[in-house]
């Protein structure tokens, strides 16, 4: 199969499995996560375009979030995939080790990607956490786990390991400041950067409104003596 025949076949593969999951890990966010990783590798040198597109359509192919926390089901489920389509062994090797790698892994644990074609797909992937995209889905995330929205009293976590943000239930606001407004700094490639800047300030200005509202000082005649 050639390599156009083998993105167009993953690409409905994925399309079919996703359209209908509701918390932030459809459909859509796999196609702009693969529109925006297929840009970024236009403008970077060495990128195999093959690597990187079947790389950002199978990130999220069995996410650990959604198979009570396995790491390895991903990295299987996109290898038993490409198997089932005869892809040559390093193609598949090399899409493995992103699926691998491209979590969040907890403030405090660092996740370097191996390869050029890795650091363009977690970049996507990242700058779909950030921005108006990134509130959506957060919430969007926090309301399929029956979060709340937010708890002054739950302060933020920096996790210093995988283990514990994984087993972490904070409201969704925390989230904020335990990852998103982190991944701007985190960003290997000068494309991916300048566009974070503008979606990192859009979480700041929200983050800044939201907890106004939270305490309804923008109400002329509040805030009000707590009931
Ligand atoms: P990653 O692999 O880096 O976690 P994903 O592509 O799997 O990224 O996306 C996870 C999405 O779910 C992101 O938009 C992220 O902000 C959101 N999410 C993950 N954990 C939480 C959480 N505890 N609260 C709110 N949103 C979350
Ligand atoms: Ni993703």
């Amino acid at each position: 199969m050639n390599d156009h025949d083998l993105i167009k076949r993953t690409a409905d593969f994925v399309r079919e499995k996703f359209l209908h999951e509701g918390s932030g890990h459809d459909w859509e966010h796999i196609r702009r996560v693969w529109q925006v990783a297929r840009a970024l590798a236009r403008d970077t040198p060495h990128a195999n375009p093959l690597v990187t597109e079947l790389g950002a359509l199978l990130h999220d192919v069995a996410d650990w979030k959604f198979h009570n926390g396995d790491e390895e089901a991903g990295p299987r489920a996109s290898r038993a995939w490409l198997e089932s389509q005869q892809a040559e062994e390093p193609v598949m090797q090399a899409v493995e080790v992103i699926i691998r790698e491209i979590s969040f892994k907890g403030l405090g644990v660092a996740t370097p990607m191996s390869s050029v074609e890795g650091e363009l797909v977690q970049d996507a992937d990242r700058l779909d956490a950030i921005g108006a995209i990134g509130v959506a889905r957060a919430f969007a995330y926090g309301g399929h786990k029956g979060r709340p929205l937010h708890d002054p009293a739950i302060p933020p976590m920096v996790h210093e390991s995988f283990e514990s943000y994984k087993q972490n239930t904070a409201p969704t606001i925390n989230h904020f400041y335990e990852k998103l407004l982190h991944l701007r700094e985190r960003l290997h490639t000068p494309a991916a950067r300048e566009v974070a800047e503008k979606r990192h300030a859009f979480m700041e200005q929200f983050l800044t409104q939201f907890l106004l509202e939270w305490e309804s000082k923008d109400v002329k005649a509040g805030p009000q003596e707590k009931p």
